[in-house]
C-alpha cells in the first residue's frame, strides 16, 4: 500500500478561474472562502488520502520583467491569503485527514510559530504539519525587514537552530504539567513548566511555550527543497517530502539521497515518507485523456507569459532575458535551487510547454490504467506516495481523482479503505 495527499499549489487563492469548468461565476468570486479546501478536503477524507497540504508565498511577485503585472494579470502565485486561517476550516470540515500548512523560517520568529502549530494541533486533535521552508525570491524578504533573503545555505542553518528552538519549546511542559484539579484549585504546576533559555547564533527565545503540550507532541514535519543542503535538512527533520524529480531515474536518485541523508543522521530511512508529484488526468477512455493532455500543453503554449512569470519567480531570476527557443543557460539562483538546475540546457519553450505542471511522470487514461501505472511506478522507483495537484484545478478535476482514480486504487488493494488511526503521524506511519 502507499500513501496519497494533495499539494494545494497555489495556496489559499484562485483555483479554477479562466479554465474549463470553473463554476458558476459567484464560485470564482469566493476565491476568498474556504469553501473550495473544504470541498477538496472532504473528498479527500472520503477516499483515505493522509493529507491536505496548503502551499504558501506571502508578497506580490515582481521578478518578471521588474513589474508586478503579469503576476496579477494572470494570477500567478497571487493573490493568496493566510493559509493557517484556512487550516482551521479544513480541520473542522474533516475528521481524520491532515492538514499541512506552509509557514516560512525567514517570515516567522520560532515561538510564534511554535505557538501557531500548538494552537492548530489542538483545535484540529493532532492532524496538523508544517510545511517547513525557507523562502525563494528578494521580494518575499522585502516584507520582513530585509533587502534580500538570507544566503541559500545559510537559510537552512537558520532553519536548523529555528527547528530546535521550536522542539525545545513544544516539549517545555511536561505532559502531566497540567493538573486541573479543580477541588484543590490547581491549574498547572509550575516545576513542570520549564523556560528553555536558549541564545543562539540567530534566535533569543525565553520560553516556556505559552500552552500545554498538543496532541502529537509536534506538527508533522513536511519539507520540499531538493537542493544538497534541502535534502540534508530534510534527512534531519522531515517525516514526509514533496519531491517533484522529473522521470522515473530522477526519482530513484531523489530517492536514495534523502534515505542517504537520513542515515547519516541516525534515523530509520522508513520514517520519512516521500511523497511524489504527480497531476494524472482521467477520462472515460485513454484516448479522451490523452486529448485532454494534449489540451493542457497547448494551453500552456499559448499561456507563456504565465509561465515565464511562474518559473522566474520561484528562482529569482527574470526570465524575460531569455531566448525561447534556444537552451536555458547556467541560472545561479539564490531561490529555488532544485528547481533552477533541473531546467539549465533545455529549450525553454519545451519547458513552458511540457514541464509547466510540476509532475514527476506524466499520466493520462482511465481511471484503471492510471491506477495500474502509479503501481508500477511505486514497485520501480520505491517511495512511499504520491501527492496529487492541479494548480488551478476546478470541483470536476477533484472529483475524477477521489471518486474515479481512488476506487481504482483501493480496489488493487495499493491505497487504504479506512483510516488505521485518529491522529495524522499515526496514519501516515502505519504503513
Ligand atoms: C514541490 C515544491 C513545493 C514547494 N512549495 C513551497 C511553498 O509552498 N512555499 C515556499 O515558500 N517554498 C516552497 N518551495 C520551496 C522549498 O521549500 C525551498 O524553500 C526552496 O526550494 C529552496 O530549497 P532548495 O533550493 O533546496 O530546493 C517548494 C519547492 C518545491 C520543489
Amino acid at each position: 500500500m502507499f500513501h496519497l495527499g494533495w499539494f494545494y499549489s497555489k495556496g489559499f487563492g484562485p483555483k479554477a478561474w479562466k479554465h474549463r469548468w470553473a463554476g458558476p461565476e459567484s464560485s470564482v468570486r469566493d476565491f476568498t472562502k474556504p469553501d473550495n479546501a473544504v470541498f477538496l478536503a472532504q473528498a479527500m477524507e472520503r477516499a483515505g488520502f493522509d493529507y491536505l497540504m496548503i502551499e504558501d508565498s506571502s508578497n506580490v511577485p515582481y521578478t518578471y520583467q521588474g513589474s508586478h503585472n503579469a503576476y496579477l494579470e494572470h494570477s500567478v502565485d497571487t493573490p493568496k491569503l493566510d493559509p493557517t486561517v484556512l487550516a482551521t476550516y479544513v480541520a473542522m470540515g474533516t475528521k481524520r485527514l491532515g492538514c499541512v500548512v506552509t509557514c516560512s523560517t525567514t517570515e516567522y520568529q520560532p515561538f510564534m510559530l511554535a505557538r501557531k502549530f500548538n494552537a492548530l494541533d489542538h483545535v484540529s486533535d493532532g492532524r496538523i504539519g508544517w510545511n517547513i521552508v525557507t523562502g525563494s525570491n528578494d521580494g518575499g524578504a522585502q516584507n520582513y525587514n530585509r533587502d534580500k533573503q538570507w544566503p541559500h545555505d545559510e537559510r537552512y542553518d537558520m532553519a536548523d537552530e529555528f527547528l530546535d528552538v521550536c522542539h525545545r519549546l513544544w516539549r517545555s511542559w511536561d505532559d502531566d504539567a497540567l493538573v486541573l484539579d479543580l477541588e484543590k484549585g490547581v491549574f498547572a504546576d509550575g516545576d513542570k513548566v520549564h523556560p528553555i533559555d536558549h541564545h543562539g547564533k540567530y534566535y533569543k527565545v525565553r520560553g516556556p511555550l505559552s500552552a500545554p503540550p498538543m496532541p502529537q507532541g509536534s506538527p508533522v514535519l513536511c519539507q520540499a527543497g531538493g537542493s544538497a543542503r534541502g535534502q540534508r535538512f530534510a534527512g534531519t527533520w522531515a517525516e514526509t517530502i514533496i519531491a517533484a524529480p522529473r522521470g522515473v531515474e530522477a526519482m530513484k536518485a531523489f530517492r536514495a539521497n534523502v534515505r542517504a541523508a537520513a542515515v547519516e543522521q541516525g534515523r530509520d530511512p522508513d520514517s520519512i515518507k516521500l511523497m511524489f508529484l504527480i497531476s494524472p488526468i482521467i477520462d472515460e477512455t485513454v484516448e479522451r485523456a490523452k486529448e485532454r493532455q494534449q489540451m493542457r500543453y497547448d494551453d500552456a503554449e499559448r499561456d507563456l507569459d504565465f509561465g515565464l512569470a511562474s518559473l522566474s519567480r520561484g528562482t529569482g531570476i527574470d526570465f524575460s532575458q531569455f531566448d525561447l527557443d534556444a537552451p536555458i543557460p547556467h541560472l545561479e539562483s539564490n531561490g529555488h535551487q532544485s528547481s533552477a538546475r533541473a531546467l539549465e540546457g533545455k529549450i525553454l519553450r519545451d519547458v513552458l510547454r511540457y514541464q509547466r505542471a510540476l509532475e514527476c511522470v506524466p499520466l493520462a487514461g482511465t481511471a484503471d490504467s492510471v491506477a495500474a501505472e502509479m503501481d508500477e511506478l511505486m514497485q520501480e522507483v520505491g517511495g512511499d506516495g504520491f501527492l496529487l495537484m492541479d494548480s488551478y484545478h476546478s470541483r470536476r478535476y477533484i472529483t475524477e481523482i477521489t471518486d474515479g482514480l481512488v476506487p481504482a486504487l483501493q480496489k488493487r488493494g495499493l491505497t487504504r479503505t479506512a483510516y488505521e488511526h485518529e491522529r495524522f503521524r499515526d496514519n501516515l506511519m502505519a504503513f
